[in-house]
C-alpha cells in the first residue's frame, strides 16, 4: 500500500510530483529509499552510492563499508554524506566509515589544457579546516595532495572495504591520481564500487569532453587495465523521474576480485508458465 501511495505521489512529470518531492525533501516524508529513488532528498546521488555500497558489502558478509569523497572544499558534501550514512546505517545495520580527501588549500595549479584552466583556477574552494573539523561527527579528513596522501591511505587509516567514491576534483590530473586508488588499494575495494563523477556534464562554458577532465581520466584508466574497468550504469536512465545525476553514476568493476562472481541477487527466481484462462 505504501509503495502505491509513493508511486501515485511521484507520478512521472506531474506538478503533483514536483510538489511531493519538495514536501518530502522538507519534511522527510516517505521512506529513505523512496526519497533517493525520486530525488526527494539533498544530494540523492550521494545517498544512492552509500546505500548500494552498504547493501552489497552486507551481502558479501561485511559489517562495515567505507565511502571516500575526493574533493571536499568547504565540506558541504562531507556533512551531507554523514546524513546519508546515518540513514543507511539505520536501514542496513552497517557501519559506514567516511573519508574526505583534499589539499585543504583549494585547487592546486593546473598542469595543462587537460585540467581545464578555462574553467578553474588555482586556490578555488579553499577549506576552513578547523571550522569543518568542528562540524564533522564521524568523517575523517585526509589533508594533502592526493598524489602524496593516497599511497599511504590504507596503511594509515585501516578503512573498511571501500564501496562508494564521490569524485569531485575538477581536474584531469587530480582525477587520474585519485583513481589510482584501484591499483594502489585493489584488495581493499568491493568487487563492484559505486562512483559519482561530479565534473562530467558541465555547461556551455565548461564544455567538458572525452579529451580533457575526468572523462579523459576514465578513458585512460579503461584502456590501461584489462580486468578493472570504470563503466556507465545501464539501469539508471530507466528511473521513474529522470535526473542529471543518473548520468553521473559509474561502477568500478574488478573482474578478478575473488568476490566478483559471488551470487548476491534474489535467492529464489522462477518464471512458471502462466495458466491459460
Ligand atoms: C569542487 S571542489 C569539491 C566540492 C565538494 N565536493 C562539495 O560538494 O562541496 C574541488 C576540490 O578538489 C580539491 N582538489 C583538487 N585537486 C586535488 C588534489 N590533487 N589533491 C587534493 N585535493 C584536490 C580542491 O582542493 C577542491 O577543494
Amino acid at each position: 500500500m505504501r509503495a502505491v501511495i509513493t508511486k501515485l505521489a511521484f507520478h512521472k512529470g506531474s506538478i503533483r510530483a514536483k510538489l511531493s518531492r519538495e514536501l518530502s525533501r522538507r519534511f522527510n516524508l516517505f521512506s529513505y529509499e523512496s526519497r533517493i529513488e525520486y530525488s526527494a532528498i539533498d544530494r540523492p546521488h550521494y545517498g544512492y552510492c552509500v546505500m548500494h555500497a552498504a547493501k552489497l558489502a552486507k551481502k558479501l558478509g561485511h559489517n562495515s563499508v567505507s565511502v571516500l569523497e575526493f574533493g571536499v572544499a568547504g565540506g558541504n558534501g562531507l556533512v551531507n554524506l554523514e546524513m546519508h550514512a546515518a540513514e543507511v546505517s539505520k536501514l542496513t545495520g552497517m557501519e559506514i566509515q567516511i573519508f574526505g580527501f583534499d589539499t585543504g588549500q583549494g585547487l592546486p595549479p593546473p598542469h595543462d589544457y587537460r585540467d581545464l584552466p578555462h574553467q578553474w583556477k588555482q586556490g578555488f574552494y579553499a577549506m576552513d579546516v578547523d571550522k569543518l573539523s568542528a562540524k564533522l561527527t564521524c568523517s575523517q579528513l585526509v589533508i594533502g595532495n592526493i598524489a602524496e596522501s593516497l599511497p599511504h591511505f590504507v596503511r594509515s587509516y585501516h578503512p573498511a572495504p571501500i564501496g562508494a567514491i564521490i569524485l569531485d576534483l575538477d581536474y584531469y590530473s587530480s582525477t587520474r591520481d585519485a583513481i589510482r586508488l584501484f591499483e594502489l588499494h585493489r584488495p581493499n575495494l568491493l568487487p563492484r564500487a559505486f562512483i559519482y563523477f561530479d565534473d562530467i556534464i558541465g555547461d556551455d562554458v565548461a564544455l567538458f569532453s572525452e579529451y580533457t577532465g575526468p572523462l579523459l581520466a576514465i578513458n585512460e584508466f579503461n584502456s590501461g587495465h584489462d580486468s578493472q574497468k570504470i563503466c556507465k550504469t545501464t539501469h539508471l536512465t530507466n528511473m521513474p523521474y529522470p535526473e542529471t545525476w543518473h548520468h553521473q553514476i559509474y561502477i568500478y568493476h574488478d573482474f578478478e576480485s575473488p568476490d566478483y562472481c559471488r551470487f548476491v541477487s534474489e535467492e529464489t527466481q522462477e518464471l512458471p508458465l502462466a495458466t491459460a484462462r
